[in-house]
């Protein structure tokens, strides 16, 4: 490790985050009810610019009237780009209840995007006396977003998450596709004549991961546009797991249990990871730095990474 150790990052579950649009409020009461850990009520691109004004008095009702429980509650801002932004955070920061946890900001291309947002929520928050620090996620959805992402990661103490958005990303990029997330057709090696996969979206996520690592900040990964394609779901979150990522989106119900069921470690990951830790107590005992475990070798390092596993169990069970 460097002399600057790594800070953790808030220890909270969030497996998946499910957005449902501000203007659709009768999907409020199912959202609150579902096993997602983040609810993300969206303003931005899932509302119809004449429905803006109606979402944002939709989401701060919500804020006071729908019992959340212990879900971590955040409302998706409009991008810093648009005319909606200053208004979104000026009625939420003075409106909504205590109840509101996160401010998510879409589309960020570097940290002055953020610095913005923090210093008009710090003086809201100020002049209105809110008792709760709302903290801040942000979406890396463009070039310039993964272009500054370590400046972003390390942009505010507000910010506990980060997201990939493919779809923007995409976009931004000049990539070919329509697709959200997920294998793309065209992205493909060839051996011996066959086609194999690879992923276009990893070094990104890998991107995403580093920095927020650095700066002890959540890595999640954002939508995967395929809702009937429960495969192609949990490939690309199996994927994000074993990156480093802590959870995903959902954008239909029927993708929370598939996020929980892969950022939950399994018993049967948690038991090898126990297995390990014990044979590394053995062999501590036995002034040894490095054994053998299921023919493998295991060492000091192989702690951490047994610890990395057995800690997101803990702190999920708790
Ligand atoms: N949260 C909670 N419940 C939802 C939901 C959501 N996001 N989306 C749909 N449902 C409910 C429906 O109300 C319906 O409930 P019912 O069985 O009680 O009638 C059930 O789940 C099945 O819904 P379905 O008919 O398959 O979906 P739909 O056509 O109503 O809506 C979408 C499909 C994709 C438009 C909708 O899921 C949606 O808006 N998702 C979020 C989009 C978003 O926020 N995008 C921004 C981030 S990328
Ligand atoms: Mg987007």
């Amino acid at each position: 490790m460097s002399f600057r150790p790594q800070p953790s990052p808030i220890a909270r579950p969030n497996r998946c985050q499910l957005f449902g649009p501000g203007s659709r409020p009768a999907l409020f009461e199912k959202m609150a009810a579902s096993q997602a850990d983040v609810i993300n009520l969206d303003l931005e691109d899932s509302v119809a610019p004449s429905d803006k004004e109606s979402a944002r008095a939709n989401v701060i009702a919500a804020t006071r009237s729908v019992d959340w429980g212990n879900k971590t509650l955040s409302v998706r801002i409009n991008g810093l780009d648009t005319p909606y932004w200053y208004r979104d955070v000026v009625d939420l920061l003075e409106q909504a209840g205590d109840r509101l946890d996160q401010i998510m900001i879409p589309k960020v291309g570097c940290a002055a995007d953020v610095y913005a947002v923090d210093a008009l929520v710090t003086a809201i928050e100020r002049a209105k006396g809110r008792g709760k620090a709302i903290s801040f996620e942000v979406i890396i959805e463009s070039a310039a977003g993964i272009a500054h992402v370590e400046e972003i990661a390390a942009s505010s103490p507000r910010l506990v998450a980060m997201s990939l958005g493919a779809a923007d990303f995409a976009a931004s990029m000049g990539m070919q596709t329509t697709g959200i997330g997920g294998t793309q057709e065209n992205y493909y090696m060839l051996q011996g004549g066959v086609k194999h996969w690879p992923d276009p979206w990893h070094w990104a996520q890998a991107a995403i991961v580093a920095a927020c690592r650095t700066h002890g900040v959540l890595p999640v990964d954002g939508p995967f546009g395929d809702f009937s394609d429960d495969e192609g779901f949990l490939a690309q979150a199996r994927r994000c797991a074993t990156l480093g990522m802590v959870g995903k989106w959902a954008i239909h119900p029927k993708q929370i249990a598939l996020a929980n069921s892969v950022f939950t470690p399994s018993d049967a990951a948690v038991a090898e990871a126990r297995e390990i830790l014990a044979a590394m107590e053995a062999a501590k005992a036995r002034g040894e730095g490095a054994t053998v475990y299921k023919g493998r070798l295991v060492d000091i390092a192989s702690i951490k990474q047994a610890e990395v596993i057995v800690k997101q169990a803990e702190m999920l069970a708790g």
